[in-house]
């Protein structure tokens, strides 16, 4: 089975998108107006604005681009969307004429990038857009090590996780990951008596040190890692990281 990730964030994900806020918006907004130092920002896969409009709420410029219409669609409705300049196309491609103190990427976005070409391209396209002291950031998880272990007799790493067991509705999320490419096709499913909800996505993993040789490439070093948005300290138990790179 394999997605495609442009319909992975289409009307019907955009719809619910801001449903379920992540709780740490105030903190990732806070740490990334403070590398802003006064902008301008650019988010690669904006979304529905979730942190670029209250970072621009702080007086930074935001600008975007993203990948989904229909997630553009919910941005502009909401109180301030329509004042920020957003790009739809690929992040790994599209250029802009203007240059950025802060360019970042967060809540995984990167892995919606489904082969390591694109992830490469997608962080030189990063670099290409920073002023000389502009600095790169990305929020990520730290790949887990356990898929290995759980090989199916085919040989084939793969889940399925019951994230809501109640009378009448059920939600799981199945996925299979591939060793070879770090890519993961990936279901979430919800089940209730009136029917169900299919919400595919695919994503391709990528290890922190991974990320590092990719920003090398761009021409670009680690100033920060942390474990958080609060400037958590990053070691072997991290669930994510923030990283900041520069030139
Ligand atoms: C997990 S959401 C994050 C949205 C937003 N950054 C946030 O923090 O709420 C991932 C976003 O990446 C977008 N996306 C996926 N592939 C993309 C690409 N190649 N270029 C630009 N945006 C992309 C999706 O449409 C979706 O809006």
């Amino acid at each position: 089975m394999s997605f495609d990730p442009r319909t992975s964030f289409g009307p019907q994900v955009a719809a619910t998108y801001d449903e379920q806020p992540r709780g740490d918006e105030e903190a990732a907004v806070a740490r990334l107006a403070e590398l802003a130092r006064g902008g301008p920002a650019l988010e690669l896969a904006i979304g529905t604005g979730r942190i670029a409009l209250p970072l621009a709420a702080t007086g930074v410029r935001v600008d975007g681009i993203e990948l989904s219409e229909a997630m553009i669609e919910k941005l502009r409705a909401k109180p301030g969307g329509d004042a920020l300049a957003v790009t739809c196309g690929d992040m790994a491609e599209v250029q802009l004429s203007d240059r950025y103190r802060l360019v970042y990427v967060v809540f995984n976005s990167l892995m919606n990038l489904i082969t390591q070409d694109q992830q490469v391209a997608c962080v030189a396209n990063a670099a290409r857009h920073l002023t000389d002291d502009g600095v790169f950031v990305v929020e990520n998880v730290v790949p887990d090590p356990m898929y290995g272990l759980r090989q199916d007799r085919d040989g084939v790493d793969q889940y399925v996780d019951a994230s809501r067991v109640e009378p009448g509705r059920v939600s799981v999320e199945v996925g299979r990951f591939d060793r070879a490419t770090q890519r993961v096709d990936k279901c979430h499913v919800q089940l209730t008596e009136s029917g169900f909800r299919l919400d595919p996505l695919a994503l391709r993993y990528v290890w922190p040190s991974e990320l590092d040789l990719m920003a090398r490439l761009a021409g670009l070093r680690l100033l920060h890692r942390w474990g958080g948005w609060a400037g958590e300290p990053f070691d072997g138990r991290s669930l994510r990281h923030v990283s900041v790179y520069r030139r």
